[in-house]
């Protein structure tokens, strides 16, 4: 670890830079310009990295994310900046239409891949015990009631499995799931005639986020955007309300990698529980006994592949992403099922490329390496992966996928995404969680 730590020290100097340059106090926002305002999981990767440097601020990054916590337990995945500047971000998710929302904080209406406990269990690690008791202590009670909404209002079948009604939820907006899944039933025909006129030019004329990158081919298209709009306008006119939603949803997904995230989470939060010798409450233990049985549902046995799910039809939506490796995070998974992953992590066809890991494989249609989520590495993804190769005993590939994300940081910076293929960086310059997982990768 010293060595690492010496090899890497100007690129932690620099990390730390990225980081306080993007800090409003209480907390640190994913990119000053395009993202100005608190993430849940973007704040979770902060919180871990500086868990190693500024204990205090890594604790404030959760506490502000808590104080953002819905009556009925979701923890929203925007917490929004206050302040004139930003009435307009507020006001398209108008989170005051639903009376679960917080009265002194606008917040968005859905959640995001849950990544607290992770955070939590990081912080603790740094503490004395005594310390790490009344950390836990002090969240617990609110973790419970995060974790009791996602098993309550989201697996309302109850099948073990977690589903989202947003592609902004599942956090990788656009991967080729989520996008197909869109296509299919969430594209009203107005979207479509303005695809097939070629008039959905004239949205370049209002995209934010294209002027903070290098080309506008490096973000999502502009109907994909559109949609995404649509659909979050659509569930804001039910309130936010899951059970209303999912009565007649235009999109209702279960997602590889969210729920890989909510099993590895769950035994996290046992672990806090054990910690502070309180007792989980009896859904939650049931929840996690199923965990194997459920993750089993995403795997395909004819592809030999582990793929997301239809919520409403529960059919395997057969479109290969990064999340097809998730499931070693997850720790759920049988051990000669994580060795498959690992042969498919290694195949110099699909997610092998020169700079991995890459968002989607090089062998699918989608495949495109400068474009947002549909090809590009994320240091996230790459984090997630590292830590279930090292659950399974697979070190060696872990510390591999560990030096070149390091590599691949310290070549291009610290941006969004990097083309998997030539390494060259893409999105926003500065990204928090890019700086903050690196610190987390050659610290530990
Ligand atoms: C993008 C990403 C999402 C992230 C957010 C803020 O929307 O898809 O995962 O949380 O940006 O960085």
């Amino acid at each position: 670890m010293a060595d690492k730590i010496n090899n890497f020290q100007e690129l932690i100097n620099k990390a730390k830079v990225v980081l306080v340059a993007n800090r409003q106090q209480l907390y640190t926002v994913p990119s000053k310009g395009l993202y100005p305002h608190q993430v849940l999981w973007d704040g979770c990767f902060v919180a871990i990295g500086l868990s190693h440097i500024e204990l205090d601020q890594a604790k404030s990054e959760i506490g502000r994310l808590l104080s953002a916590q819905w009556q009925n337990g979701m923890i929203p995945h925007i917490v929004f900046t206050e302040g004139p500047h930003y009435w307009w971000d507020r006001r398209i998710w108008r989170s005051w239409v639903s009376p679960l929302a917080p009265k002194k904080i606008a917040t968005s209406g859905v959640s995001q891949p849950p990544m607290l406990a992770e955070a939590i269990v990081a912080i603790g690690k740094q503490l004395s015990d005594l310390d790490k008791i009344a950390w836990y202590k002090s969240v617990f009670l609110q973790m419970v009631a995060y974790h009791q909404w996602l098993v309550r209002e989201r697996d309302p079948k109850g099948e073990g499995l977690v589903v989202q009604l947003h592609p902004w939820e599942i956090a990788l907006d656009t991967t080729p799931p989520c996008i197909a899944q869109v296509r299919e039933e969430a594209l009203p025909l107005w979207i479509r005639f303005l695809e097939v006129t070629n008039l959905e030019k004239i949205g370049d004329h209002f995209r934010v986020d294209t002027k903070y990158v290098q080309s506008k081919g490096q973000r999502s298209s502009n109907i994909e955007s559109l949609a995404l709009y649509n659909l979050l306008r659509k569930i804001r006119s039910s309130k936010y309300d899951s059970s209303k939603i999912l009565s007649r949803p235009a999109f209702a997904v279960q997602d590889i990698t969210y729920n890989s995230i909510f099993i590895r989470a769950n035994s996290l939060l046992l672990e806090v529980a054990k910690d502070i010798n309180e007792a989980l409450p009896r859904e939650l233990l049931d929840f996690s006994a199923k965990a194997a049985t459920s993750i089993d549902k995403f795997w395909d046995q004819q592809d030999c592949q582990y793929y997301s799910r239809e919520f409403v039809s529960g059919k395997l939506i057969k479109e290969p992403s990064i999340g097809a490796l998730l499931p070693l995070y997850s720790g759920a998974i049988s051990a000669s099922r994580a060795e498959q992953l690992v042969k498919t992590l290694s195949d110099r066809d699909s997610f092998n490329l020169n700079y991995p890991v890459p968002s989607v494989p090089a062998n699918s249609q989608w495949f495109n390496s400068t474009r947002y989520w549909q090809g590009p590495t994320w240091i996230n993804t790459n984090w997630l992966i590292i830590s279930g190769l090292r659950r399974y005993g697979f070190d060696d590939q872990a510390d591999t996928l560990t030096k070149s994300t390091l590599k691949l940081v310290q070549k291009s910076g610290f941006y969004e995404y990097f083309d998997p293929i030539s390494g060259q960086p893409s999105g926003v310059n500065n990204f928090s969680w890019t700086a903050a997982l690196v610190i987390d990768l050659a610290s530990t």
